[in-house]
């Protein structure tokens, strides 16, 4: 058939030819909502007064002096690009709003800003694309920083007149959400090793901003389902989860740091926000009780950290993309097991994918990555979502315009997309694969 002949053509560079088959009945996705992801910051352009524009316009944070005001201009070009996500068939779409542009004075609300979003989730609904919607991915309002940021006294308070006003305004169309992506990158980039704003370099901070950021997610997590009481209402956080191992198995410092860098980096906030339970380096915030605090466990995966000092070590010789990332497929296989096996809840693969800017890859990352999660779900893991990251070519924090994560291509200078195989590929996939929204 056709579709078989062009889902084996754009695998072209398999190992193996991939056929619809294969892809469908071989890798048991049948059930499964398939879609791409997008995130504010990194796809709208535009004069934002956020942490991230300010940060960018600082000399010397984003590897090729590029700012998040170009990106992919989606503030203008939503129409067009919701009529593309259409055309690949996208059955679920992953975006974030930006609180920077909804809420610009402490307070005072953007009619405009939330008209805007109001059109495209319209439209998403209209064009039968179920929306999950990020309330804070990595950015937010220049005078929530300046103000000090997570760590002001009255910052939860602040953060909860967003949510409530959000939910408020858009739940009539939006039933999912995503309260806080990647908490343990957010804390370390901004907190921790200084390379997101506010550019803070401090360990202990760090740990006090991911207590913080667990009585948030806690609170809004009990405050949409109040505002939201459907049945249909989905909470929870992407969290990025990656395997550690240790670099030389029989080094006791290795294997110690391993340990250590798993708990630290990944565990120990994962626990306290899907079950209020704060475990050591963590503390118990006053007023948290343990219970459930996720409807979904929202897993983002790209690679695995092999561990020799504090860093994101890869070995020499292992399969990499262009940002120099192993690309390790059973990966997103374990995670999503030890999701599923320490919290018993659905895993939503709520990011995944890789930067290659020839797609010389991405077809068979594809491919191999839905293999391994058709596997593990044959053994009874309940992985309902799959969000590809990401739809288009867009601005990568600090490294700017240069990785292309893709399944469309952006030429930065005339704004064009053209879809790539690899999103051809996918969107062959999603035909034969998807599950019925
Ligand atoms: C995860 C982040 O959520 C997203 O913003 C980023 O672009 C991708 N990883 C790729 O690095």
């Amino acid at each position: 058939t056709h579709a078989r002949q062009s889902v084996a053509s754009a695998a072209g560079t398999l190992s193996r030819m991939a056929t619809v088959d294969e892809v469908t009945h071989g890798f048991r996705l049948d059930g499964m909502l398939l879609g791409v992801a997008t995130a504010a910051t990194q796809v709208e352009g535009g004069d934002v007064e956020s942490s991230w524009n300010d940060w960018a316009d600082r000399p010397g944070t984003i590897a090729d002096g590029s700012t998040p005001r170009r990106a992919t201009d989606h503030w203008a070009r939503w129409r067009e690009d919701t009529e593309l996500l259409a055309e690949l068939d996208v059955q679920v779409y992953r975006m974030s709003v930006d609180w920077a542009r909804l809420e610009p004075r402490p307070g005072r609300w953007d009619e405009v800003a939330f008209a805007r979003y109001r059109a495209e989730l319209e439209l998403l609904r209209d064009k039968g694309i179920r929306p999950l919607v990020t309330l804070h991915h990595f950015s937010h309002p220049l005078w929530f920083e300046r103000d000090g940021g997570w760590l002001a006294p009255g910052a939860l308070w602040v953060w909860e007149r967003f949510v409530a006003e959000v939910v408020e305004r858009l739940g009539d169309l939006v039933a999912e959400w995503v309260t806080i992506n990647e908490p343990n990158v957010y804390v370390t980039g901004a907190h921790v090793f200084g390379d997101f704003p506010p550019g803070h370099r401090s360990l202990r901070e760090g740990l006090r901003v991911f207590e913080v950021l667990a009585v948030a997610h806690i609170r809004a997590y009990a405050l949409i389902h109040a505002l939201r009481p459907a049945p249909d209402t989905m909470v929870g956080v992407a969290h990025h989860l990656r395997p550690f191992q240790p670099g030389n198995p029989l080094n006791p410092w290795h294997r110690a740091l391993t340990v250590v860098m798993r708990r630290l980096f990944q565990d120990a906030i994962v626990r306290a926000m899907t079950t209020g339970e704060f475990t050591a380096p963590l503390r118990r915030p006053a007023g948290i009780t343990p219970g459930r605090y996720a409807d979904f466990f929202g897993l983002n995966y790209y690679s695995r950290t092999t561990v020799t000092r504090f860093d994101d070590g890869t070995p020499p010789g292992v399969p990499v993309n262009d940002l120099g990332w192993e690309v390790y497929a059973a990966g997103l296989g374990q995670m999503a097991r030890w999701a599923w096996e320490t919290y018993r809840l659905p895993v939503w693969v709520t990011e995944n994918g890789t930067c290659d800017a020839v797609d010389a890859f991405r077809s068979r990352y594809l491919w191999e990555h839905l293999e391994v999660l058709g596997t593990v779900r044959a053994r009874g893991v309940p992985v309902d979502r799959y969000y590809h990251w990401c739809f288009v070519d867009n601005w990568e924090w600090n490294e700017g315009e240069v990785p292309r994560f893709g399944l469309v291509a952006l030429d930065y200078e005339t704004q064009q997309r053209s879809v790539r195989d690899s999103g051809r590929f996918f969107a062959e996939v999603i035909r034969e694969a998807g599950g019925t929204t």
